[in-house]
């Protein structure tokens, strides 16, 4: 008997389309909505209180009205402030999405690593967590950057953004003292890896960059083994919670990561 109930994935923005991305390739019938927190647009410069407050009752919603198997926080601020209050209010299996500081660690070798982030995350208690079980031999520098989310949303609606920009977010992390043994970049916004190869052109020496898509998608595979899915893929679709315009760019960008159907909360 097939099973319709989507995959819940929940973003402020675009950022986890670079969840789900890898998350099709491994359950390509998995039925999709993918809920854009444009009315909450960006979490990196909120509070954690704001985002405590925020995150559960917008879930709650969507938990409502979409009836999903399983939801997906595919972004690492909401996840490292919330995760622990969603699960609570919710009974649901829900996935977060965390900075990948432990694979950093296990590969780089100059036991230096960056964590690029957005300022609430970097921040977090949680990434001090990471550090200390998983890197506690490591330098682990961390930057916060406000404008690389704004660059990844701006590059996926097609617009062409700035090399400067790049380089300047690396410089952040880069210049710090113990900078110059970093070679292994934590992309701790799942924002980030959309805009990955610009940050590797703008770096003045090669950096393995690392994310936590991968292996969120075969969490998402393992805890959803054994459901029946549909026989074809459904449109997926890609829920805002603010009305707006979108522009012809936007839909493009989304059309071309699969998301074909644009509804408002
Ligand atoms: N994509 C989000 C993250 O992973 C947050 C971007 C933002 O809204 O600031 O942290």
């Amino acid at each position: 008997m097939s099973d319709d109930r989507p995959l819940l994935f929940f973003d402020s923005g675009v950022g986890g389309l670079s969840v789900l991305a890898p998350t099709k390739l491994l359950l390509p019938n998995a039925p999709i909505v993918y809920a854009a927190d444009n009315g909450g647009f960006p979490y990196g410069t909120k509070t954690e209180a704001e985002i405590a407050a925020r995150v559960p009752a917008l879930l709650g919603r969507l938990v409502e009205r979409y009836h999903p198997r399983l939801i997906v926080i595919a972004c690492n601020t909401a996840s490292t402030i919330a995760l622990g209050a969603v699960r609570a209010a919710l009974d649901l299996p829900v996935v977060g999405t965390v900075p990948a500081i432990k694979p950093a660690a296990l590969q780089s070798k100059t036991r230096a690593i960056g964590v690029l982030g957005t300022n609430a995350t970097v921040r977090q208690p949680y990434v001090d967590d990471l550090s200390a079980k998983f890197a506690s031999d490591s330098l682990v520098l961390r930057h916060g950057s406000a404008r690389l989310v704004e660059l990844a949303e701006a590059k996926l609606r097609g617009e062409a953004t700035d090399p400067a920009d790049y380089a300047a977010v690396m410089a952040g992390l880069l210049d710090q003292p113990g900078g110059d043994r970093l070679d292994t970049v934590v992309l701790a916004c799942t924002h980030f890896p959309l805009v990955e190869e610009e940050l590797a052109a703008a770096s003045p020496r090669p950096l393995a960059f690392i994310h936590g898509g991968d292996g969120i998608a075969r969490r998402i595979a393992y805890l959803t083994e054994g459901q029946e899915w549909p026989d074809a893929r459904a449109p997926a679709i890609a829920v805002f919670t603010a009305p707006f315009d979108i522009s012809p760019g936007l839909a493009a960008g989304l059309r071309a990561r699969g998301l074909e159907e644009i509804r408002f909360l």
